[in-house]
């Protein structure tokens, strides 16, 4: 008890302290916040040469990848280097039999080698700026949430048009603090981007879901691709007269290597993060959440991955499905664990508490933030029933494993549009093509048995785990026809659904007509698709978002209330994938007792790990032969080549292959991962044993020009030796 009340008090002073490695900051307020920190830590640079919009700076070499990465420029003709698990879909793509990227890699030789890719996008900020007065222009704290919304969404529309005319630009307006303040930004995104090179996934996913969200680790989790522009170095659609984007700066690499206490610095795309919530959403999340998703998808894998092991044709259709369950379901486990170590929920509420005693010690602040406490706690027995609902309902219609029942919703937008008496057929006709090479390939990755077992298993575990109110109405059906037996009422869809088969779905899609509404209402998948969908759209949400919106609303007062509450701390905005400056140092870490983690893995680690038997843990031929003739090059370090380190900086999903830049800003490595032990950063970071994980770019310029042969492309870099 003694102990426990002590340990509470550390963790609080702990926690309200600044320290190394935490925080996500904006490139526009370095200069007011963070430059003089970061140059006692090491740093050489300025402010001007992160952000700037005067000159050329590191901010014109980063860029969103795609819809969640990071990625950055490595040569002056728009090479980028990202994460081979950001490339992914994009290798994946181009991946036949005959033509196995994924399992033999992808290396174009020369400019006309290089793939296309339909739909990638990358993003460069051009310009940020403060637009809050602007966005609060006529709000006022009367309002009720839908007027406020709707005079901010009106400002909000008006800035970002005026921002981007006469621009081939995008603005975007995002709110920051839980819209306590409003930044703008000003975007420039290029569409032809084609692939350049892959290593084989048993080096840039060696190691798999096995290591996952773990250190050591030895992946190799880079891929290169290239930006191409028209003549006038401008965005534009694929074309062969496209020429390499010319960029105002791209990051120099270093060899130089890296030591233990060396500063380091991330500049990507962090995606979310809730460093500010208050102790009822950690409770809700680690006692009552994250556990029943953690044993839903357990249930998924472990019928996936039975049939997996069973079957390499089924390991092959699954290995992606695969790799996106278990990626949030390990860290689901890893965020229980570490919030539970760190005993997080007890430090909020003495933080809470805390809070509330200055609210108590001034009328003018009782009367504004009196209730925000005890206000959370209502929301909260609420919303946590309802946010399991959705999340729960989420992992049956979402389709993840499960996919006969809800292929029905491919046939969505064609339901919609016959509904609708004025539909064109040109309009029909592109949505039946693109329904076709979805349906193509659902197929393709199906294993009836699996799919049909995890349908089983997830529906009961659906009826184990949500309150009777919210049962679908088939479950009377179920209850009458199937005396509540799942297994025979699964088993009686399967066998009458026209959905398994690939022949009958396909020429119900090109048939498709106003008489097929009819069919499709009497298809049994499509029948427990709908009454799951309708449950979710009827009684889930409506309620859920209210619960939200009030949430939202006192978040913003929390906040906001925070800031005078803890006026010596430095607050810095919780994540949205806004582009963000971390920094830190390279650093092991003490992972348990008598177990101290170095900083670094070597290619030594590779040969240990390796195992034939083991799918994740298989090491190419060549890469074996280049380590027995130790024929290393320039990338040697003690006779062997580093692959990984790891680090203080405060990351989260959405900045894997984000530049991790030594105090000279070169590349140093590409952030991947984070390590087990600190994966709750996203709520409460721990200095002590969050960190970022990053192939180190010698392991990445060894492979490109050791195993690939692919050594041109060197040329092109700007290597500091
Ligand atoms: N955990 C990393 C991230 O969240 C890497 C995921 C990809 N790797 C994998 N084995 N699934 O994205
Ligand atoms: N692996 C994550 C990503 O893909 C990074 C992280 O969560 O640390 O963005």
């Amino acid at each position: 008890m003694y102990r426990k009340i002590l340990l509470t008090a550390v963790a609080v002073i702990m926690w309200l302290g600044a320290y190394a490695g935490e925080g996500m900051w904006l490139p526009l307020l370095i200069e007011k916040y963070n430059i003089d920190e970061m140059h006692a830590k090491g740093f050489k640079l300025s402010a001007e040469d992160i952000y700037s919009i005067n000159k050329a700076s590191m901010k014109d070499a980063v860029m969103i990848f795609g819809g969640g990465c990071t990625g950055e420029l490595i040569s002056d003709k728009g090479l980028l280097i990202t994460n081979h698990h950001c490339g992914y879909p994009q290798i994946q793509s181009h991946s036949s039999v005959e033509h196995d990227y994924l399992t033999d890699g992808f290396w174009a030789m020369s400019a006309d080698e290089e793939l296309p890719n339909q739909g990638l996008k990358v993003t460069f900020l051009k310009r940020m700026e403060d637009v809050t007065i602007r966005v609060l222009n006529g709000v006022t704290d009367d309002m009720n949430m839908n007027e406020r919304k709707a005079a901010i969404s009106k400002n909000i529309a008006k800035i970002m048009e005026e921002a981007v005319e006469g621009t081939h630009y995008s603005g975007l307006v995002e709110s920051f603090y839980y819209g306590n303040q409003y930044f703008l930004f000003v975007n420039e995104v290029f569409s032809d981007v084609r692939l350049v090179g892959a290593p084989p996934s048993s080096i840039g996913k060696f190691g798999g879901d096995s290591d996952n969200w773990t250190w050591p680790r030895h992946t190799g989790d880079f891929s290169l691709f290239r930006i191409y522009a028209n003549k006038n170095n401008e965005p534009a659609e694929y074309s062969a007269e496209n020429v390499p984007y010319r960029p105002a700066a791209h990051f120099p690499i270093s060899l130089k290597g890296i030591e233990e206490g060396d500063f380091t610095m991330v500049f990507g795309y962090p995606g979310n993060t809730s460093e500010y919530a208050p102790s009822f959403h950690i409770e809700m999340l680690a006692n009552f959440i994250y556990p029943k998703l953690v044993d839903i998808r357990t249930a998924k894998l472990n019928v996936m991955n039975r049939y997996m092991a069973a079957d390499r044709g089924v390991r092959i259709q699954y290995a992606s499905k695969n790799a996106s369950i278990a990626n949030a379901w390990k860290r689901w486990k890893g965020e229980i664990r570490g919030l539970a170590k760190m005993d997080v929920v007890s430090t909020k509420q003495a933080y809470e508490k805390r809070f509330d005693e200055w609210v108590n010690s001034s009328d003018d602040r009782k009367a504004k933030f009196g209730n925000i406490i005890s206000d959370y706690e209502n929301i909260y027995a609420d919303y946590s029933q309802y946010r399991l609902v959705r999340d729960y309902l989420n992992e049956y219609i979402g389709g993840l494993g499960l996919e006969t029942i809800c292929i029905s919703r491919r046939f969505e937008r064609l339901l919609a549009l016959y509904g609708d008496s004025n539909h064109d057929s040109e309009t029909i006709s592109t949505i039946k093509a693109m329904t076709e090479a979805q349906l193509q390939m659902h197929f393709k990755n199906l294993h009836l048995p699996l799919d049909k077992e995890t349908a089983t298993v997830v529906l009961e575990m659906l009826y184990q785990n949500i309150p009777s109110a919210f049962f679908p109405d088939i479950t009377e059906n179920i209850n009458n026809k199937y005396k509540g037996n799942i297994s025979k009422y699964i088993d009686e869809v399967y066998a009458k659904t026209f959905f398994i088969s690939q022949q009958a779905t396909l020429a119900f899609l090109n048939g498709f007509n106003s008489g097929s509404v009819k069919k499709l209402n009497s298809d049994p998948a499509y029948q427990l698709y709908k009454s799951l969908t309708d449950v979710y759209q009827q009684k889930v949400l409506p309620r859920y978002n209210e619960l939200q919106n009030r949430l939202d609303s006192l978040n913003r007062i929390y906040m906001a209330a925070l800031m005078q509450f803890d006026n010596e701390r430095t607050f810095y905005p919780d994540a949205n994938f806004t582009l963000r400056v971390a920094y830190g140092d390279v650093r092991g870490y003490e992972a348990g007792d008598a177990v101290r983690f170095l900083h670094f893995t070597t290619l030594e680690g590779i040969m240990q790990k390796e195992n034939p038997d083991i799918y994740d843990y298989h090491v190419p031929e060549r890469l074996k032969q280049l380590h027995a003739a130790k024929d290393y090059g320039r990338y040697e370090l003690n006779g062997t080549i580093p692959v990984a380190f790891t680090a203080t900086n405060h990351t989260t999903g959405g900045n894997s292959g984000s530049p991790i830049l030594n105090a000279r800003g070169e590349l140093i490595g590409v952030n991947f991962d984070r390590a087990w032990e600190g994966v709750m950063s996203d709520l409460m970071f721990n200095p002590d044993q969050s960190r970022n994980i990053s192939i180190d770019i010698r392991y990445a310029l060894f492979i490109i020009d050791k195993y690939a042969n692919a050594g041109y492309l060197l040329d092109e870099m700007t290597i500091v030796e």
